[in-house]
């Protein structure tokens, strides 16, 4: 599927592991300023990987300069209360993320600020650029972060730095990132795209339903308290037992051999 403001690949798996789809926003003059359009096309890039039997997980990157330097301020100056309410502005087509049920990993280069940091963030984990920077500005723009920054950065860094960064709208470069937790490791800016790739590549060998249901319950963290969390976490993991790729995995285990799951 051709997009405008997006580019997608599908990058086949070695020894028949299911395959990684890579996601690039696409709007280089604007440093991938994310408009209506873009949103709309990433949500159904993210649905149509996600629905794929075949894919395993999903690499969303932008490029070298920006991962996206936020909302498109353009688009949003001219916009009125009923325009952002009525037309449910970032509701609409950004909660199209939380839908997907298989990994993402958000491979970050240069600016991710305002929306691109809360798009980043929105991802499962962030694997950061030497050249990441990392800023919610919106305050400078009179407005505050809309798509989640206000509340995933504290969860991610703490209610000091998020409110530093929210307050000031000063940016967090790559090392700062990693050392509050924001990004799970810092790579070479050369490296970027390979090292996504691989951590991706790493899960598209493992079982797709544990997968699936681990990033289920590592979010389940962020949405309730911890006697349900692993209430829930039991439960799924009782359910694992169902599973043919649990026999199989703890049968290569034994037989010193590696899985050959068949994602069921
Ligand atoms: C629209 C943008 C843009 C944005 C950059 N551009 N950011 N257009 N929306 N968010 C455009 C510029 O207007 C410019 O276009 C081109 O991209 C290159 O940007 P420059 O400013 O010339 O580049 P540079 O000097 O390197 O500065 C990079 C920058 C700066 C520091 C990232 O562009 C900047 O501060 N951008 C705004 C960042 C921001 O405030 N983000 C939060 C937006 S609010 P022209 O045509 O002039 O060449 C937000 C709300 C979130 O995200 C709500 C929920 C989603």
């Amino acid at each position: 599927m051709d997009y405008e403001n997006l580019l997608t690949e599908r990058r086949s798996g070695a020894d028949g592991a299911l395959a990684v789809g890579i996601v690039t926003l696409h709007r280089p003059k604007q440093l991938n300023a994310l408009n209506d359009g873009l949103m709309d096309e990433l949500g159904h890039a993210l649905a149509a990987f996600d629905a794929d039997e075949g894919i395993g997980c999903i690499v969303l990157t932008g490029s070298d300069k920006a991962f996206a330097a936020g909302a498109d301020i353009g688009a949003m100056a001219s916009y009125g209360y009923m325009d952002v309410y009525l037309g449910q502005y970032i509701t609409r087509n950004w909660e199209a993320l939380r839908e997907v049920r298989k990994p993402v990993i958000a491979a970050v280069a240069g600016f991710a600020l305002g929306g691109g940091c809360e798009l980043a963030m929105a991802c499962d984990f962030i694997i950061a650029a030497e050249s990441a920077k990392f800023g919610q500005p919106e305050i400078k723009l009179g407005i505050i972060p809309g798509a989640g920054g206000t509340q995933r950065l504290p969860r991610a860094v703490g209610k000091s730095k998020a409110m530093d960064m929210v307050l000031t709208a000063r940016m967090m470069d790559a090392a700062e990132a990693e050392r509050a937790g924001l990004v799970s490791r810092v790579v070479p800016n050369e490296r970027l795209l390979d090292e996504a790739l691989a951590a991706a590549a790493m899960i598209c060998g493992y079982s797709l339903p544990s997968v699936m249901m681990a990033k289920q319950c590592v979010n389940r963290a962020f949405e309730t308290g911890l006697a349900d969390g692993v209430s829930h976490e039991r439960s799924v993991f009782h359910a694992l037992f169902a599973t043919e790729d649990q026999k199989e995995g703890m049968a290569a285990f034994a037989g010193k051999r590696k899985p050959a799951f068949k994602h069921r």
